[in-house]
């Protein structure tokens, strides 16, 4: 499979960020000042920030997809504070699930993380599945096993070409560069995405399917380093945190996208 047959996606984690109050004037900001034609947009807010987000994204570009940061691997019950699949129903189709945020301050494991990805596809969402290693991990040379062992967890429940065909996205974030500043090189981006796709064959994808799976890099992406990676053809775009709540950066990191998205349609 050539790259040309992937999506290129540029999705924003807003993480705990903005209020019903001002996030529908960034998302409107954010929206007008990355139109590019052949790239995908995603804007993740806040659950309390969803409707305010659909609301100015439908009157000034719809074009831009909403997504939550995370959702419940149950359907409904006593599970205070949470919030389910069928709820995001007319507020979002996508869904970022496994954070690293969230397997670090809520415990998900690789388990809980498969059950959530169930739940989303059997909601109509479409997933962006995050893996990455811990520093310690990349210094010992482990990163490749350790994510492999995270995707290989977090699919061994389903069917992964049920979800392959839900759109199922990955997105490599080290942990070590997320928030910090600090990011991977390219070309470590590129290896693990060879990685993730090895995986994602060895967990039962097909070979097309799984050549066909966008990933993305994430971790202190900026307009100044996205080039980076999306030189790297194995790689097709990027999760985006701190720099997605500036528009000035997410119009630099989609324009850049937007490279890609043509180079890659002309050599279709
Ligand atoms: P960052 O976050 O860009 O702020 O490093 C990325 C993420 O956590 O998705």
């Amino acid at each position: 499979m050539i790259p040309a047959m992937r999506d290129v996606i540029v999705a924003a984690n807003w993480k705990m960020n903005t209020t019903p109050a001002d996030a529908g004037e960034l998302a409107r900001t954010i929206a007008s000042r990355t139109r590019e034609p052949g790239v995908i947009r995603v804007i993740c807010p806040p659950f309390v920030c969803l409707a305010a987000v659909r609301d100015a994204l439908a009157e000034s570009d719809p074009d831009v997809a909403i997504g939550a940061q995370t959702v419940h691997h149950e359907l409904a019950g006593a599970y205070t504070g949470e919030i389910s699949a069928p709820m995001l129903a007319g507020l979002a189709t996508w869904v970022i699930v496994g954070h690293s945020e969230r397997r670090r301050d809520a415990g998900e494991t690789d388990e809980l993380i498969g059950r959530k990805l169930t739940r989303a596809v059997d909601a109509g969402l479409r997933p962006i599945l995050c893996v990455g290693e811990q520093l310690a991990e990349r210094d010992a040379g482990t990163q490749e096993a350790v994510v492999q062992r995270q995707l290989t967890g977090a699919l061994a429940a389903d069917d992964p070409e049920r979800l392959a065909a839900a759109g199922l996205v990955i997105a490599y974030e080290p942990v070590w560069a997320i928030g910090t500043g600090r990011n991977a090189s390219g070309q470590d981006a590129s290896a693990m995405a060879d990685a993730i796709r090895d995986a994602l064959e060895a967990a039962g994808l097909g070979a097309g399917a799984a050549a066909a799976t966008p990933v993305l890099y994430g971790g202190s992406v900026t307009s100044a380093n996205i080039g980076e990676f999306l030189a790297e053809p194995a790689i097709d775009g990027a999760l985006v945190g701190g720099a997605s709540l500036k528009p000035d950066e997410m119009a630099g990191i989609v324009s850049r996208a937007g490279l890609t998205a043509r180079a890659r349609r002309a050599a279709a």
